[in-house]
Order: C-alpha cells, then structure tokens, then sequence
C-alpha cells in the first residue's frame, strides 16, 4: 500500500557495513548509548538575596528569578535541595553602599547572614558564597579604586581576604572569587589558612571574560556600575589567555576552576578541561538565561528542550559543574527522566 516508487534497495543493497544510525533505532538504544549526561548533582543554583525586602521581588529580564527575602530565600534553597541540586550559590544585596564596599566584610552584613540561612536548610549541601565587592560598592567596581579611580588590584586582595574569613566564618563550604583580581586566589588561600580555614574550599572564577551576557545581573543585585569590567574581565577574543588564568589559579590553590559565561565560550571549557585535572565549572549566566527565556516566550524555540540541550552541551564540552538559574527545574526534569 504505498505510492513510494519501488525500492531501489531491493534491485541492489549498498554494500553498507558501518551504519551509526543503528545506535539511534530506539529510545532504549539511544540512552544506552549517550555519553553526556546532566545529573542533578552536577546543578549550583545561584541565588540573590536582598537586604531590608518585605517581599520577593522579581527581576524584571530575568522571568522566574527573584531577590529573595530571608524565608523565600531559605523556601527556595530547600526546593532546590529537595530537587536534588548539588550547590548553592549566594549573592547578596545591600540596603547601603560605599567607596570600600565595607559591608562585604561586617560578620552581620546581608552576605554573611545569607550565608548562615542557607546553611540552616543547606541539609548537607555545599554553600557557596560569592567573594566579590560589586554588589558592596557605590562605584559598582569589583575591588577597591586608587586615587586616579582604577582599579586598586593590591589593596583589593586586603578587602577580599577578609571577606574571605567572615564567609568562611559564616559557614560557606566554599568561597567563589569572581572578581578578576591578580594573584586573588593565592592570598585568599593564605588569610584563609592563617585564620584555620584550612578545608573552605575556593571555586576560582579563572576565566571571566567581559561579557555583554551579564546584563540582567546587573539588575539582579542594582549594580551601581558606570563604564565597563575590561580592565581586569578578560576580551572575549582571547582563548590562549585563559589557560594562563587557569594555570595560575591551580598553582595559587584553586579547588575548582570555573569558565563564564558557559555557551559562548564552549572551547574555552574544552581547552580548560584539557589542561587540568581539577574539576572544571561553568556558569551559564544571566543573559544566557534571558535570551532563552524571551525566545521561549514568543514560541520561538522549545523552551524545556533547549534548557536541557545548552547544559547537555556544556557538559559535553567539559564542565563537571554547572551554574545555572535553571538549576531547580532542571535538577527535577533529570530526576524524572532518570
Ligand atoms: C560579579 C559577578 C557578575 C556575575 C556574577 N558575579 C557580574 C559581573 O561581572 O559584572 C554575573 C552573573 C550573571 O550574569 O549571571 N561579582
């Protein structure tokens, strides 16, 4: 009962001994088969919490992203947990800002105390604090500005240490040093170690590049930022650059290194995975968030089979670990799946 014109595999059969498409027959096969995977374990779900809020406030480009009070921050930590995710990653927002960003470092500040609410419900989970100025200065910069306005690189490692011991203090497992800073890692090692913070561990933000993809963080924590990061985040057309970045962070005693933004820089993680043997992150960041959540909006694109796409491809490209906004939904898609 077909209209199809005889088949030409019957008059000759090519003589065909490699078929791939036999591993793709069937669903079983398929799943036998995939050598990716994402597992919930592998998720770190950033969350921002916000100083003096009486209710969660949305993030107006970043649909489903909150800045949390202290109970849904601590509600949403415990989703999160519950679903299997295997980090948590804190940021704050502060009622006040200074030159100095001298909240960062107040054991009672809205970071530090973010950081013993997630322990509370964390059951186990690491928590991961950010080690950053940026949302504690009014300049909006990552570090401390000399009298010319730059970027003071030494006497921001000052500040960053002792931000360091408060989050550790505080309870982070461990400390995520974003801000680009030379020579960051090794002496948060040293004031950590020196205070007996000898197991908190540092996830080093190695190569951060200068990316557009940050915009709606911004947003996300009120970024006071005028100008741009490029005198200490990385120009995007440098590859070569981030393995310098990677090898000295492993020799300052990084425990983790990190990649971001994720799906722009994919050879970036290759190259990274390559070079180490550490384990490897990657942080699918904001603008990567937004722009599949607009496209799935409009019913552009499939919004649940490209989530899982993007994260299957950064794991495939190398990243163990994965930081994504996604990372409650996803972590329970995974768990359905599996
Ligand atoms: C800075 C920091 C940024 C992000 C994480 N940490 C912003 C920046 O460098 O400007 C961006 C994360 C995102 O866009 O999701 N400490």
């Amino acid at each position: 009962m077909t209209d199809r014109p005889s088949s030409p595999q019957l008059r000759e059969r090519p003589e065909l001994t490699q078929r791939p498409r036999r591993l793709r027959s069937t669903t079983g096969i398929r799943r036998l088969v995939q050598e990716h995977r994402v597992r919930p374990a592998d998720l770190v779900l950033p969350l921002f919490v916000a100083e003096g809020l009486t209710e969660p406030k949305p993030i107006s480009t970043m649909p489903g992203v909150l800045q949390h009070t202290r109970e849904s921050f601590q509600q949403a930590c415990r989703e999160a947990v519950a679903a299997g995710v295997g980090g948590l990653m804190i940021f704050a927002v502060p009622a006040h800002r200074d030159a100095d960003g001298s909240c960062a470092l107040d054991p009672d500040g809205i970071l530090a105390q973010a950081v013993r609410w997630a322990v509370e419900v964390a059951d186990g989970v690491p928590v991961i604090a950010d080690l950053c100025l940026d949302e504690f200065t009014d300049h909006g910069h990552c570090g401390v500005l000399d009298a010319q306005g730059r970027v003071d690189n030494d006497a921001t490692l000052t500040a960053y240490g002792r931000m360091a011991v408060v989050l550790a203090e505080a309870g982070a497992d461990v400390l995520g040093a974003s801000g680009m800073m030379d020579g960051q890692i090794g002496w948060v090692r040293k004031e950590l170690d020196a205070s007996g913070y000898t197991d908190t561990a540092l996830l080093a933000y190695a190569v951060k590049y200068a990316s557009a993809l940050y915009g709606p963080f911004r947003e996300a924590v009120d970024s006071a930022l005028q100008g741009d990061r490029r005198t200490y985040q990385q120009d995007p057309g440098n590859a070569r650059e981030s393995l310098r970045e990677v090898a000295l962070d492993v020799t300052e005693g990084a425990d983790i290194v990190m990649v971001k933004p994720a799906t722009a820089y994919l050879d970036v993680v290759a190259r990274v995975r390559d070079l180490v043997d550490l384990p490897v992150a990657a942080y699918v960041v904001s603008g990567e968030y937004a722009m599949v959540e607009a496209a799935a909006a409009v019913g552009a694109i499939d919004r649940r089979r490209t989530i899982l796409e993007l994260h299957t491809s950064v794991k495939r490209a190398g990243a163990g670990i994965i930081a994504t906004y996604w990372a409650t939904e996803l972590a329970r898609w995974l768990q359905e799946e599996s």
